[in-house]
């Protein structure tokens, strides 16, 4: 039976220890997790968790994550929102293969949700058990995420358990007087399904019939998750929270808010400190998407609950977690006026159109499912670019390496809560979104993609490169 919510107490992921200064290393394995109180949950993790160790990195020190395969199947590991070279990128067919994984071997979670890849083939190349990827981040302090994107597969693999976030910090964000310590918290949201004896129930994709049948829109559960947890609780002081948020469902978006009502000051998006904070009444969060926030718990009575609720759902999804404000306490933080300078915009030099929509029986791009090593579009490294992004349906667009601004949406001022650089723009039906991208950092191939992860999974992808 599911817990009742806001009994279980908010987990936080461990922080990774390296081996040795800038070296670190996780196994991904199969475990055996108590999700729901009184239940086994078999988890494919990082580490063995779910989520995997949070990664406490700063910019400009190189890391390296030795990331080791012991799970029954093929991985390859993308840290979202880094400034990745491309053989660090987790391509989705550069593969990190278990020791005794067969080529022709189709275990476990092994066949796709879409079924509709009659024609599509590519070998999954023979690679190492074992992969370092080498993070440089040259880039700003900020909440990234790492999950599996393995070709195909990726839907499934990440509902197993194969994420955890990446917390990038600077010396900027240091001088600032943001909560820190037991008040920033990581929040990993993310909806599952179980079977009543405590399993993660994703559906079988051959029941789906062709092109996705009932999981066109994706895979979505009814119980809420917080970092690993169904619905929990966490106690808190009333002061100052920093809570960066996470949505790490494969297809479920959220519209956040606290009741009995209050403000989330956001200080951050995907790719780092705002300018200046902005206060949201709700917070919009797509697959994929961040928001760093502050929330002052001091304006709740001691003993009082505020709870986090996602307003796009009735029933057991309209819950996410609850605070129990527990007494006061000294609060020297703040949130300051100026969080960081505003980097300029710099002037595109192209414009191109990237129309994400159904084409006959597939989730297209330009009209086109996934073809790995074609590029549709070669951006200049050290430029910027105007991408239009359209789309028939709700997408969220993600672009490895470039972050982006977005300008607007059908032709109109972005919302409120678009503002910063960000790398995944939730575009909605019917919805033209123009975003800047700046492409730096490396040459190489890329790519851009919905992160429904079921339709990611449908081939929803496109390579570009970087020249
Ligand atoms: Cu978070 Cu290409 O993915
Ligand atoms: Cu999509």
């Amino acid at each position: 039976p599911l817990p009742r919510p806001f009994t279980v107490p908010l987990p936080v992921p461990e922080v990774a220890r390296p081996v040795r200064p800038g070296r670190y290393e996780v196994t991904q394995r199969v475990a055996a997790a108590e999700i729901i109180p009184g239940t086994t949950t078999e988890v494919w993790g990082y580490g063995g968790t779910f989520p995997g160790p949070t990664f406490e990195l700063r910019r400009g020190e190189r890391a390296t994550i030795a990331v080791r395969n012991e799970l029954p199947v093929p991985t390859s590991t993308h840290l979202h929102g880094g400034v990745n070279p491309q053989d660090s990128d987790g391509y989705p067919t550069d593969l990190v293969v278990p020791a005794n994984y067969a080529a022709d071997h189709h275990g476990h979670g092994e066949a796709r949700p879409g079924g509709h890849a009659a024609g599509r083939q590519h070998a999954e190349t023979r690679h190492q058990t074992v992969k370092d990827y080498h993070y440089p981040l040259d880039q700003r302090a900020a909440t990234l995420w790492y999950h599996d994107h393995r070709m195909d597969h990726t839907a499934p693999q990440v509902w197993r358990g194969l994420a955890g976030m990446v917390l990038v910090r600077d010396d900027e964000e240091d001088a600032l007087p943001l909560p820190r310590g037991e008040r920033e918290l990581p929040l990993m949201i993310c909806d599952r399904a179980f079977d009543t004896d405590g399993s993660f129930r994703y559906p079988d994709p051959h029941s789906a019939g062709s092109f996705g049948g009932d999981y066109m829109e994706g895979v979505e559960g009814d119980v809420i998750l917080v970092n690993g947890a169904p619905w929990p609780v966490a106690e808190v002081t009333a002061t100052r929270h920093r809570l960066r948020l996470l949505n790490a469902s494969n297809a479920r978006r959220y519209r956040l808010q606290l009741a009995p009502g209050g403000r989330f000051v956001q200080i951050g998006s995907d790719a780092g400190l705002l300018a200046v904070p902005i206060a949201h009444d709700t917070i919009p969060i797509a697959p994929g998407e961040r928001y760093d926030v502050v929330v002052d718990f001091s304006a709740y009575p001691v003993g009082s609950t505020v709870t986090l609720v996602n307003t796009l759902a009735t029933g057991s999804a309209g819950n996410v977690m609850r605070f129990r404000v527990t007494r006061r306490a000294a609060d020297d933080s703040a949130v300051p006026r100026r969080l960081s300078h505003p980097e300029a915009r710099p002037a595109a030099v192209a414009t191109r159109t990237f129309d994400f929509r159904r084409t006959g029986n597939a989730w297209t791009i330009n009209g086109h499912s996934y073809r790995p090593g074609v590029p549709l579009a070669r951006p200049r490294l050290g430029t910027a670019e105007v991408w239009r992004l359209t789309s028939d349906f709700h997408h969220p667009v993600h672009v490895h390496l470039a972050h982006f601004q977005v300008l607007a949406r059908n032709g109109r001022p972005p919302a409120a809560t678009d503002g910063g650089w960000k790398d995944t723009v939730d575009v909605r039906p019917y919805e033209v979104v123009d975003v800047l991208a700046r492409f730096h950092g490396y040459r190489g191939r890329y790519m851009l993609h919905c992160h429904n992860l079921e339709h990611e999974d449908m081939a929803m992808m496109a390579d570009f490169e970087v020249i």
